[in-house]
């Protein structure tokens, strides 16, 4: 698996050009690609500067020597390179695994060419298959919106951290509902439905912003576009 995850870091890197401007995404898979980036960079002097999703991208970036601006210091992020939970066939994502999607998202949704990468365990025929939808929220009103997934069929549970003796909170100081569809037959609109919620910051339903979807195989690597 984690050959797999290499493989499309690598391809990854292929996206990169001297001068841009890179979104940073989180989880185990883009760890890879900071790394080999980090790499390039250093080697060629190329003049990359990283926009990181999470504070786990940050750091990594710049252990990695990739020199990491903020979102208000650019004009535009070039490309955006970051993991998925789920890829449905029409380039769909569920996002957020390692709670960081509201920065993700908004990272991601503004590169002029968003890049994701996956294995091939990723590929759902349907968004909710295999993964609940996290959803960030403000604390004190977790409950409540919980309350108002279910009207969606959907469960929803609060994530705990790994000791289990209280919620994870995330970067920006709210926690995760993990929500379970059944099935979500209109991502689009699912995604729409879940922002109007008071007290949602954003879910991890990316629909229809992904352009290209890198996906490691035993064969190698597949593209989706
Ligand atoms: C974090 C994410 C990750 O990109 C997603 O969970 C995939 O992670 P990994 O590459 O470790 O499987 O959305 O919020």
């Amino acid at each position: 698996m984690d050959e797999m995850k290499k493989l499309v870091a690598k391809e990854a890197l292929k996206f990169v050009e001297d001068g841009m401007v890179v979104g940073l995404g989180t989880g185990s898979t883009t760890a890879h690609f900071i790394r080999l980036l980090g790499k390039l960079v250093m080697e060629e002097e190329l003049e990359i500067y990283g926009i990181p999703t999470s504070y786990q991208a940050k750091f990594l970036a710049i252990e990695s020597g990739i020199p990491v601006v903020s979102l208000d210091e650019v004009d535009a992020i070039d490309i955006a390179v970051d993991g998925a939970d789920e890829v449905d066939p029409n380039l769909n994502l569920i996002k957020g695994r390692g709670a960081a999607l509201t920065m993700e998202k908004i990272i991601d949704y503004r590169a002029g060419t968003f890049i994701v990468l996956v294995d091939e365990s990723k590929l759902v025929d349907y968004l909710g298959q295999k993964m609940p939808v996290p959803i960030e929220v403000i604390p004190s009103a977790w409950r409540v919106i919980a309350e108002e997934i279910e009207v969606f069929n959907a469960t929803a549970e609060l994530r705990m951290g790994i000791k289990k003796d209280g919620p994870i909170v995330t970067d920006n100081g709210n926690f995760i509902l993990d929500a379970k569809f059944e099935r979500i037959e209109d991502p689009l609109d699912m995604e729409i439905e879940l922002n109007n919620i008071p007290g949602v910051v954003e879910n991890g339903i990316f629909a229809d912003i992904a352009d290209v979807v890198l996906v490691g195989t035993k064969e190698g690597v597949k593209k989706m576009e």
